[in-house]
């Protein structure tokens, strides 16, 4: 009897080094258009109340101990949208830039964008700039914005870059590998993601992070982006801990 007490305590469930949680948390936010349906309310309400969820979002990965949060706010398809909400979606980023960047810089956050950013407005671009200068030396959270951003155009335009070099003698052939690549990428100075989340129930990575997703846990979750909070990232950290990477290995 002792002896299966003892067994008992020496073995909890809980008991063994703890799952590190993520280190970057990469999001693809997904369904405001839906939330605002819902309401009968225009799409572009939707995008507004969804960026009152990337606060919250940052926020939360502030608390929560998580460096890297990288969003994904404006594929390179979404161009493709109806002009108004194109526009919409512009007025909003440019609002963003312009009213978060001081609180960003005070809540020590360093906001890099990655994307073909030569699409923007002039004005949008020089906020981008200015937004990434003034918080180039925070180191509490590291957020990454996509913005006009194709995981394949990123992979074609790495491969073009390393073939320039290479054409100019200024690299070989067998230098190109991995690390090489992953240099040329826009995130060749962010970690590989650990986690993404999608929000709104769709399952699919369109076009987000092609490389870089590589060994990734994904988590897919129901809520629509504007409801994104605090709760819904420790859910899917916790889901998150409580799997085994394997990274293509056999695990234990
Ligand atoms: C996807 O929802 C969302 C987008 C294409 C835009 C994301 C933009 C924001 C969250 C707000 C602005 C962000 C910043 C950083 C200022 P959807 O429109 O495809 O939704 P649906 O699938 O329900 O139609």
């Amino acid at each position: 009897m002792s002896n299966c007490v003892a067994l008992m305590v020496e073995r909890p469930e809980t008991s063994g080094p703890k799952a590190p949680g993520p280190t970057h948390v990469a999001i693809i936010m997904d369904g405001n258009g839906r939330w605002a349906k819902q309401r009968n309310l225009p799409r572009t309400e939707g995008h507004r109340e969804g960026a009152k969820a990337v606060r919250r979002a940052i926020e939360a990965c502030v608390d929560q101990d998580i460096r890297y949060l990288t969003l994904y706010a404006f594929s390179s398809e979404n161009w493709r949208r109806p002009a108004f909400e194109v526009d919409a979606l512009m007025s909003l980023l440019r609002l963003y830039l312009e009213r978060e960047r001081d609180a960003l810089h005070k809540e020590g956050v360093r906001v890099r964008i990655i994307g073909e950013r030569e699409r923007f407005a002039p004005d949008i671009q020089k906020a981008m700039e200015q937004i990434e200068v003034l918080t180039r030396g925070n180191q509490r959270l590291h957020l990454t914005i996509a913005l006009n951003y194709g995981g394949r155009g990123e992979i074609v335009a790495a491969a073009q870059h390393l073939a320039g070099a290479v054409a100019q003698g200024r690299l070989t052939l067998d230098q190109i590998d991995e690390q090489a690549f992953s240099k040329a990428l826009f995130t060749h100075d962010v970690p590989d993601p650990d986690l993404l989340i999608r929000t709104s129930g769709e399952q699919r990575i369109s076009n987000f992070l092609l490389w870089q997703l590589a060994y990734a846990e994904m988590v897919f979750v129901d809520t629509l982006w504007p409801d994104f909070g605090a709760d819904d990232l420790r859910g899917a950290v916790e889901n998150f801990m409580g799997r085994q990477r394997r990274y293509g290995g056999a695990g234990e």
